[in-house]
């Protein structure tokens, strides 16, 4: 009786006392570090990457902060405190096959010992999700199909760290350093305790903002001509506007995906449905009228261009690097294994 008191008071200080040293957020931090592998294949239910139907959060993945003094070592950028300038450069991605549409769409992401960051966010994905996710029809989620992601982007806040920040040298946290003290080298229960604790990976540069984009589905015959074209014209530059019109259009594509926003909000949905509308008349017996959303319309079009600028706020997550907590072992020999234990976990996530 006395014994399972004691051992339960002892717990709960620990707690305490933890807590008191190390902050806990659910925030976007600097230098916090996330454990990776708790939600590992659907991070977008906790990481604002893709269009979602919720309240306001960019955010909500448990952190916690693991290195101190590091306020001199981060490096702001707050262009949503006016000044910034929007060019309404458009990204436009020839993309051979899905996988390479993930990777095109996660490209600004980046997670140390992954060569697939994607994975983290949309391994557990159901077709249907995913094509949800896309703005496209599920039937071409599968089968041989290429795609075309046009995308614009507006960047509001960006933080990394100064080029001096080097985590090796950085100063941890006590609570951090005494924890990774009881890691033992071939004691993967000693690891995982701390991973649980401390997590796997710490943020070092992340990005937020709202970007615009829609996927274009093309047959591989199609979609090779066009490239071929693109490439022959030197680029998008120099194609007139119909010509862009023509060829980003149901007239070449097997189907135009609906126009979406990163962060899911309706204002600009409903904005894209009533400005970028467009329609095409096909010429069969008797010609119909097809009406689609065309994000291409915003192209040398300053006016809509601007009214975009105003909508496109700061409401989810566009950049994010993460690095491994493995600076915080300072023994050579632990560090090592740490990294090699999360390089194999990682490999078997993958295979998945
Ligand atoms: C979005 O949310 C609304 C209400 O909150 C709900 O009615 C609707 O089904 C949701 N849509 C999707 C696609 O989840
Ligand atoms: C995610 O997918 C993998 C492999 O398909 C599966 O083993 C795992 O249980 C899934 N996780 C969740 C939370 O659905
Ligand atoms: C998807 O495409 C199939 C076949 O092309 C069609 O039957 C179906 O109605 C489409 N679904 C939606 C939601 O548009
Ligand atoms: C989902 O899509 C993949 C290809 O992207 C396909 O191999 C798989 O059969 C699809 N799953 C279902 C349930 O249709
Ligand atoms: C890190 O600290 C060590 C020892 O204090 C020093 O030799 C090294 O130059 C430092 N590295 C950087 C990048 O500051
Ligand atoms: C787009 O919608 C607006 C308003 O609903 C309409 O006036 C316009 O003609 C439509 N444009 C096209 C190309 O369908
Ligand atoms: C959606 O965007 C509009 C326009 O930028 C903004 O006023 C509104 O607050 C946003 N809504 C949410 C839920 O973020």
């Amino acid at each position: 009786m006395t014994l399972t008191k004691i051992s339960f008071g002892y717990g709960f200080l620990i707690i305490l006392s933890i807590c008191l040293v190390v902050g806990l957020s659910q925030n976007l931090k600097l230098g916090w570090a996330i454990n990776l592998f708790e939600r590992f294949g659907y991070l977008h239910i906790t990481m604002r990457v893709m269009p979602r139907n919720d309240t306001k959060w960019i955010f909500r993945e448990p952190s916690v902060e693991i290195f101190k003094d590091i306020e001199s070592m981060k490096k702001t950028e707050l262009l949503s405190e006016g000044n910034s300038v929007f060019h309404g450069n458009f990204n436009m991605f020839f993309c051979d096959d899905l996988h390479e549409l993930f990777k095109t769409y996660f490209q600004e992401f980046s997670i140390e010992r992954l060569d697939e960051p994607w994975e983290a966010f949309l391994e557990n994905f159901s077709n249907e999700t995913l094509a949800y996710n896309l703005g496209i029809n599920v039937s071409y989620v599968s089968g041989d199909h290429c795609y075309v992601l046009v995308k614009i982007t507006r960047v509001r806040d960006k933080i990394s760290f100064s080029p001096e920040f080097e985590a090796l040298n950085a100063s941890v946290n006590q609570a951090v350093l005494d924890k990774a003290e009881t890691v033992k080298l071939g004691d993967m229960s000693s690891l995982w305790g701390f991973v649980k604790t401390f997590g796997s990976h710490y943020i070092t540069s992340y990005a937020t903002g709202n970007s615009m984009y829609q996927v274009i589905v093309y047959s591989q015959k199609i979609y090779k001509k066009l490239r071929d074209k693109i490439e022959k014209a030197s680029g998008f530059q120099s194609l007139s506007n119909e010509e862009i019109n023509f060829l980003f259009s149901p007239q070449f594509a097997e189907h135009m995906g609906n126009v979406l926003t990163s962060s899911g909000n309706e204002t600009l949905l409903d904005w894209a449905e009533e400005s970028l509308n467009s329609s095409y008349t096909v010429p069969a017996d008797p010609p119909y009228k097809i009406t689609y959303s065309n994000l291409l319309k915003l192209y040398r079009n300053s006016k809509l261009l601007k009214q975009l600028e105003v909508l496109l706020g700061n409401e989810a997550l566009l950049h994010l690097k993460l690095m491994t907590v493995g600076p915080v072992f300072k023994d050579k020999q632990i560090r090592d294994w740490f990294l090699e234990v999360l390089d194999n976990n990682l490999k078997l996530w993958e295979v998945n």
